[in-house]
């Protein structure tokens, strides 16, 4: 059985499947609804059956906490024990929007949907069929990326029917997903704010408002901070390099590399820029070029999108190119990084 997929107006979300997808959410259904960020896997929130329907859904492991959606900053005063000042702020100037904060739970809060976590990491995302069905739902969201573990996050409707369609109950389909990449998200509970995940809301973005920020996106050994850090993560089935380095060096290496692997019978896809295409266009590979490499807003929009296009494709192996660790560029680097499970060629 696949899942029902019910299109919806993205900006002006009609109330007929606004309130049939709240209605299985306020009975413990799942619902995967479009955000700015990518599609999201929905259950209610308080209900501790149906978020563990998200983790089975997914096979998710139990250790990976999940995000609440929220439609009001307001409600962030009824998940945590306290709101700090810092939290105020970033809430009216980035909420709603790919900002995710991570702050110590109310008891309300289920331990599973925190992974026994102490703290809970909420958002308001910047929807409005999203914000529509929590208000609808009555109830906040708790919503991982609608893709099975450890695979590639959907930005389509039709990626999440790819996926876990037949194992949801409905789809609202709003057409692609505006950002990309998942929401940036900033642990508040340490002396210096921490982002744990680089997302659609970049670091300086940040940095402008709280001064100093901290970026911890891989941790060596033992607990993580979060789980998703996770090395091998956002991951195609084909195997994948990320070449990274300057622009004119990586298309040497490029071009090395497919000369390199194409002796070896592999077929190769190449992940990359439109400034790429010409240095590449003779060798023997699919391209896939994700936008001009200035333009991270649009590269991030078709990350995920390109990936998954060279990945049914039936490739040996996919080398990508890096984007830099500006603005969007750090969360792209961060999912290409662990979508080729740290397989990263510094160059230049
Ligand atoms: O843009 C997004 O954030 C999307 C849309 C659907 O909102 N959601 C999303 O959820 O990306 P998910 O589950 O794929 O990623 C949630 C991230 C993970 O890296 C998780 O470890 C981290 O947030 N996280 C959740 N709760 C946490 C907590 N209490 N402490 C630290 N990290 C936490
Ligand atoms: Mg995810």
């Amino acid at each position: 059985m696949m899942a029902l997929v019910c299109p919806v107006d993205a900006r002006n979300p009609d109330p007929q499947p606004i309130a049939e997808a709240a209605a299985i959410i306020r009975a413990g259904g799942l619902v995967a609804f479009p955000t700015e960020t990518v599609y999201g896997l929905g259950a209610d929130g308080l209900n501790p059956a149906a978020v563990a329907r998200i983790f089975a859904a997914k096979e998710r492991p139990a250790t990976d906490p999940l995000i609440l959606h929220v439609a009001e900053p307001e409600a962030l005063s009824l998940l945590v024990l306290e709101v700090p000042p810092t939290a105020i702020e970033l809430a009216r100037r980035f909420w709603p929007g790919p900002l995710t904060l991570v702050l110590p739970k109310r008891p309300i809060v289920p331990d599973i949907v925190t992974a026994g976590l102490p703290t809970v990491a909420v958002r308001v995302p910047a929807h409005p069929v999203a914000l529509a069905l929590i208000r609808a739902a009555g109830t906040p969201i708790a919503a991982p990326s609608a893709n099975r573990f450890g695979h590639t996050s959907p930005t389509t409707a039709q990626h999440v029917q790819d996926d876990l369609g037949d194992r949801i109950d409905l789809i609202l389909d709003a057409g692609p997903t505006s950002i990309g990449v998942e929401s940036t998200v900033l642990d508040l509970t340490r002396p210096v704010p921490t982002i744990l995940r680089p997302g659609g809301l970049p670091r300086e973005t940040l940095e402008a408002v709280l001064g100093p920020v901290a970026v911890q996106t891989r941790v060596a050994e033992g607990p993580q901070p979060s789980p998703g850090l996770l090395p091998k993560h956002y991951a195609p089935r084909t195997p994948m390099i990320l070449v990274v380095g300057p622009p004119p060096q990586m298309r040497s290496v490029l071009r090395e590399l497919v000369a390199r692997y194409a002796a070896q019978d592999h077929r190769i896809g190449l992940l990359v820029a439109e400034e790429d295409r010409e240095a590449i266009a003779d060798l023997p590979v699919e391209m896939v070029a994700l936008g001009p490499e200035g333009d991270l807003e649009r590269v991030a929009r078709r990350l995920y999108e390109g990936l998954r296009e060279l990945d049914a494709r039936g490739l040996s192996l996919i080398i990508a190119r890096d984007f830099g660790a500006h603005g969007l560029g750090l969360a792209i680097r961060d999912r290409l990084t662990r979508a080729s499970g740290g397989q990263v060629i510094p160059v230049g």
